[in-house]
């Protein structure tokens, strides 16, 4: 008795699942073109790259939406200066992005939270949970771009929440210039090939830092990321320097791409932006010209 209802939660469970995520496609079936960010690695600064990328795309002109995956540690919301806000519920159950800067709209499990310490105690499967109800209901409107952060790391859990978003066009791999990058990188394309998609580039963050002189030292050292790149067979995207605005902006919640749009970071950013437009949206065209010929 006992053994079938638990048989029937399963499978009430497992059928909830399908429906939510036959939802997910349906609600982002107007997203063209939609990117994991990855590092092998935490704390190499993959949201504040997520964060930063999207409102370089923002500011080229494309509609952009980033949704944090991070269940952990929502730190999207602060980096765009949206953290404290909320998700507005429709009356049939929908949830709306909130509106970040430059039109960036933002979904965040920080949003649903009633306190920081909330859902640090969840186990996998409530969290995996957690993310695919999120994503089966939020109405995201029609966008250009999506950029996903996922939780630090390239394991099961990074995989399976990964896979809850459909037709996913690429993945960025974040890393820093140390002895550790190449184990990073090695671990973020292995993760890539799994999830069956290509990996647009490589972003090497806190690169070097710039003297007030304008001398760059490469304090970890030169040029780790584009030759680990070369030896991995994927583009090298940019270097990010080292910018102590760049924490400080951060810890208090402001975006620095908008606070310092003259910074060597942020013009880093939009050079980088182009070469993702360049990279995915041509691959688009080409495939479509391959299908029509
Ligand atoms: N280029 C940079 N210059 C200075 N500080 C930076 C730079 N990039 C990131 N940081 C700072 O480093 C810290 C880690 O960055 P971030 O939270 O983006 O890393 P993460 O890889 O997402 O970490 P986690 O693994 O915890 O998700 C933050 O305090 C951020 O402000
Ligand atoms: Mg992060």
């Amino acid at each position: 008795m006992a053994a079938s209802a638990l048989d029937k939660q399963r499978q009430e469970a497992i059928k909830r699942a399908i429906e939510q995520q036959k939802l997910i496609a349906e609600k982002m079936k107007n997203i063209k073109y939609k990117i994991v960010v990855l590092s092998g690695k935490g704390g190499v600064g993959k949201s504040f790259v997520t964060a930063s990328l999207a409102m370089a795309l923002a500011m080229k002109g494309k509609r952009v939406a980033v949704f944090d995956a991070d269940i952990h540690g929502p730190s999207i919301p602060k980096m765009l200066g949206v953290h404290g806000k909320r998700m507005y519920a429709l009356p049939d159950g929908r949830l709306l992005p909130v509106d970040g800067p430059l039109g960036v709209k933002v979904v965040s499990i920080d949003f649903l939270l009633e306190s920081e310490e909330q859902a640090v105690i969840w186990r996998g499967p409530l969290k995996t949970a957690a993310i695919r109800e999120l994503l089966a209901f939020t109405e995201w409107g029609d966008l250009d771009y999506l950029l996903v952060d996922l939780p630090p790391g390239t394991g099961d859990e990074q995989l399976t929440i990964a896979q809850l978003i459909p037709g996913l066009s690429g993945s960025i791999i974040v890393t820093i210039p140390s002895d550790v990058s190449r184990i990073v990188v090695k671990k973020a394309v292995t993760f890539a090939k799994r999830l069956n998609i290509p990996v647009i580039g490589i972003i090497e963050n806190m690169a070097y830092f710039e003297c007030p002189d304008g001398s760059r030292h490469y304090i970890f050292g030169k040029g780790a990321g584009r030759k680990i790149a070369e030896e991995m067979g994927v583009p090298f995207l940019g270097e990010i320097p080292i910018d102590p605005r760049i924490s400080k902006a951060n810890d208090e919640g402001k975006p620095f791409f908008v606070e310092y749009p003259d910074s060597k970071a942020a013009k880093a950013f939009l050079e980088i932006a182009e070469k993702i437009i360049k990279t995915v949206e041509g691959k688009t065209g080409g495939q479509e010209s391959q299908q029509k010929s």
